[in-house]
Order: C-alpha cells, then sequence, then structure tokens
C-alpha cells in the first residue's frame, strides 16, 4: 500500500468518500481543500485502489510562550467497507513517520472516538469548551474605550490573537484556512461581524460573532467564534458590548479556557458548560518538541526520561532534559529514571495533566522528588483552544 499526495482523480475520490463518511455535501468537501491546501491532502492507494484518506491542517500551537510546528490532522476516514481491517492505523502510523522526518514535531486532531488514535500514541492534552451565559448577569458595565466593526481579515485580529497565545497554552497559530472558518457564518442570512476594542490601530481586544435567531425568542442566542481583551479597560467594554444585546437574545455562547479569566468580570457568573471535548496530541519527535517549548522562566531541573515508542525509533529510549531560564537542551542518556510512554508524555508536555495526576493514571513511574520535579518543569495554564478543525 502507498501513502502519498493524491492525484487529481483521487481528489475526487476521496472528496466522495468523505462526504459519504462526514455526511457533509461535495461542495463542502471542495472548500475545505482550498482551506487545507491539495498539497496537504493524503491517501492510502493498493492496486489503484483508494483505501482510506486523510488531510493535515500545517499549524503552529502555541506552549510555553513559543509557537511549535504542528499537523491539524482532520478528515480521517476509511471506506465503511473496509474499516477495522487496518488502514486507519497504517495510515496515521505513515503520517506520524513523514511528520517527524519533515520537522513538524506535533500531530494534534479532535478524536471521533480515541480507540484508533490511542494505538498509534495519541492521548488527551487540551480542551475545546463552549460555555453558556444568559446576558442579564453580565450586569451593568461601562463602555470605557471606542469601538470599531472592522472587515473580517486575519490581520486585524492576529496581534491580539498573538498576545493571548503566548500567555496560554494550546492556542493555535491560525493558518488562512483555519481564519477562514472562523469568519464563516454557520447561517449565511446571519453574517459574522468583527469589532476591534480601543484604538483601531493599537486595539486593545476584540470580537467575532454571529446571531443564532431561531424562531423562538428564548432560544435565540449570540454565538461569539472568539474574543479577546488584553486590558482592563477592554475586558469591561467588552461585557457592556454584549450586555447591550440582552433585549433581544437570551444567552451568549462563547469559547474559552476552563476557568475563563472573563467569567471574574461579569457581575454574576453562573455559567454552563456547553461542552467540554478534549483534543489529543501525538508527538512525532520528541526531543525537538521537547526542545521548542518554553519553560516557566524561574525553573532550573533536570529529568532523566525513559521514552517508550513502537513507533518512531528517534523517540524511544533515554533521554536527558536539562531545563534553564525558560528553554530546555534534550540529550541522549541519562539514568532513565522517569519511564513514560510516548502517549502519556503528550498531556504532561502540553501542561493538560501533571506528573502527580499521571501517576495516579498509572501513566508514569517515577520517584516523588522526580514528579515534583516534572510538575514544576511542565507547569502552565491549561491548554485550551477556541476552535475546532
Ligand atoms: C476511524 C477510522 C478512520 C479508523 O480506521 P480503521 O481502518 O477502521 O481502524 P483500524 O482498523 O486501523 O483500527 C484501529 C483500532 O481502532 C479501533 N476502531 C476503529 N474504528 C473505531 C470506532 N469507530 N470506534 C471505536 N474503535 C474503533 C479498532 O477496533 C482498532 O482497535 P484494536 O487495535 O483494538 O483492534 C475509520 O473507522 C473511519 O473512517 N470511521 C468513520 C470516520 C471517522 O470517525 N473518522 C475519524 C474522524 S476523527
Amino acid at each position: 500500500m502507498q501513502f502519498r499526495q493524491p492525484t487529481a482523480t483521487e481528489i475526487s475520490e476521496l472528496g466522495q468518500l468523505a462526504s459519504q463518511t462526514f455526511g457533509f455535501p461535495q461542495a463542502k468537501f471542495a472548500l475545505t481543500v482550498e482551506r487545507i491546501g491539495a498539497e496537504n491532502l493524503r491517501v492510502a492507494v493498493e492496486d489503484g485502489k483508494l483505501n482510506g484518506g486523510l488531510a493535515v491542517y500545517r499549524l503552529e500551537q502555541w506552549l510555553g510562550g513559543r509557537a511549535i510546528p504542528m499537523a491539524g490532522v482532520a478528515l480521517v476516514c476509511v471506506p465503511p467497507t473496509t474499516r477495522a481491517g487496518g488502514t486507519g492505523r497504517w495510515m496515521m502510523s505513515r503520517l506520524l513517520e513523514e511528520l517527524q522526518a519533515t520537522g513538524t514535531p506535533l500531530a494534534t486532531l479532535f478524536p471521533s472516538t480515541q480507540v484508533p488514535y490511542r494505538r498509534v500514541g495519541f492521548e488527551q492534552a487540551g480542551t475545546w469548551n463552549q460555555f453558556q451565559l444568559p446576558l442579564t448577569q453580565i450586569g451593568r458595565q461601562r463602555r470605557l474605550v471606542q469601538i470599531h466593526e472592522v472587515p473580517l481579515e486575519a490581520q486585524s485580529f492576529h496581534s491580539l490573537a498573538t498576545h493571548r497565545a503566548s500567555i496560554s497554552n494550546g492556542n493555535l497559530s491560525r493558518s488562512p484556512g483555519i481564519w477562514d472558518r472562523l469568519f464563516a457564518p454557520t447561517d449565511p442570512e446571519h453574517p459574522v461581524r468583527g469589532y476591534l476594542l480601543g484604538d483601531r490601530d493599537n486595539p486593545e481586544g476584540y470580537i467575532v460573532f454571529e446571531q443564532s435567531m431561531p424562531q423562538r425568542i428564548e432560544d435565540r442566542c449570540l454565538l461569539v467564534r472568539d474574543m479577546y481583551a488584553r486590558t482592563g479597560k477592554a475586558t469591561e467594554t467588552l461585557w457592556a458590548f454584549l450586555h447591550g444585546h440582552r433585549s433581544i437574545f437570551p444567552n451568549l455562547r462563547w469559547y474559552g479556557p476552563p476557568t475563563d479569566p472573563l467569567l471574574a468580570a461579569t457581575e454574576e457568573a453562573r455559567a454552563i458548560p456547553v461542552f467540554n471535548d478534549r483534543w489529543m496530541v501525538r508527538m512525532a519527535d520528541v526531543p525537538e518538541a521537547l526542545q521548542q517549548r518554553g519553560y516557566p522562566a524561574g525553573v532550573k531541573e533536570t529529568l532523566d526520561l525513559e521514552v517508550r515508542d513502537e513507533l518512531i525509533p528517534g523517540n524511544h529510549g533515554r533521554f536527558q532534559l536539562r531545563v534553564s531560564e525558560g528553554n530546555a537542551t534534550v540529550t541522549p542518556g541519562g539514568d532513565g529514571s522517569v519511564r513514560i510512554d510516548v502517549a502519556a508524555l503528550a498531556p504532561l508536555f502540553t501542561s493538560f495533566l501533571s506528573a502527580s495526576n499521571l501517576q495516579t493514571l498509572g501513566r508514569i513511574t517515577a520517584s516523588d522528588q522526580e514528579l515534583q520535579r516534572a510538575d514544576a518543569i511542565f507547569a502552565g495554564p491549561e491548554p485550551w483552544m477556541p476552535e475546532k478543525f
């Protein structure tokens, strides 16, 4: 079986398979290919027959204040006639080898089922959360900075999104295709709108949202695609702006980190989680990934890791991780006293689970002192992202 970029005919076959698998129209597949780039499609082909395919968004993911090249894996599909025959696992294995060989140390995906991805070393490593809050709960807030409606162009929001990413974990450096998804309305009758808060040339916040207008008034909702406020004034203004919609829309929905700091600034905070999904990460290149993320500035520690990885030989074995002044170096060797498999390393790496948490799950073997050292090295905000891909 070959794993490679598809020909034009194979792209159209993949479109039929994806459309059948995910239940979306062919036109949506064409738009997805435009956003991803045909060069980022992969197919499994044997004797001229398409046995499956997938797609990769070329992104970066922020961890510890640094952006790391990441493959956002999507559209993984195998024909229903041959599922559970090993093709999914085979394709994912070839993709991970390719990523390791071509300098992309991370792969991230939103699983429809965790089972096949766990088989190749993915593990839960961050969240995608949506909250709902009755707009009246925001309470009275002052509009302290100006609000400007702006065209939906990535450049309007990019520097603020990057600021948030640099102080969070898990946010994306969005590709043009991912920005395009963010700006695309759910219902063409209700366009997505974007606003900047503060000085137009040096904004302090932004909001990108759409309106959901079902028949029943009580079901109407403001759906925020993304929002961020970098200052106290922008935070209050953002809430004042949203509060101003309360006569038409009973509820607000938005995506945020599990403990969203914005909710510390509303009068009441009875937000309910609409969903709390988990995305998975696979470290395609462990030493590179460890060296590329940032670490807490005050931590100076060493860990002797022994990583098990049955798929990628370069990840398998003993590594000494030395962290100092926010940077890491990784060298082969050390006494391998912290034993972990490549899948369990992913949530530790993204600060999703601490080493102490992993020990309670039986996923790491280390002394108490080593667990504390690992906890300090990988301490940081809970990883999240405001979109799904
Ligand atoms: C998910 C999918 C890509 C997996 O490919 P596949 O060729 O069927 O999977 P494999 O045969 O390589 O299976 C790998 C493991 O995952 C398990 N698995 C596969 N599909 C599964 C499913 N839908 N639910 C639970 N487990 C599943 C297999 O049983 C196998 O486990 P095992 O090692 O214990 O036997 C394929 O089933 C598919 O196209 N499903 C519909 C689309 C979809 O859900 N895509 C994923 C989007 S994130």
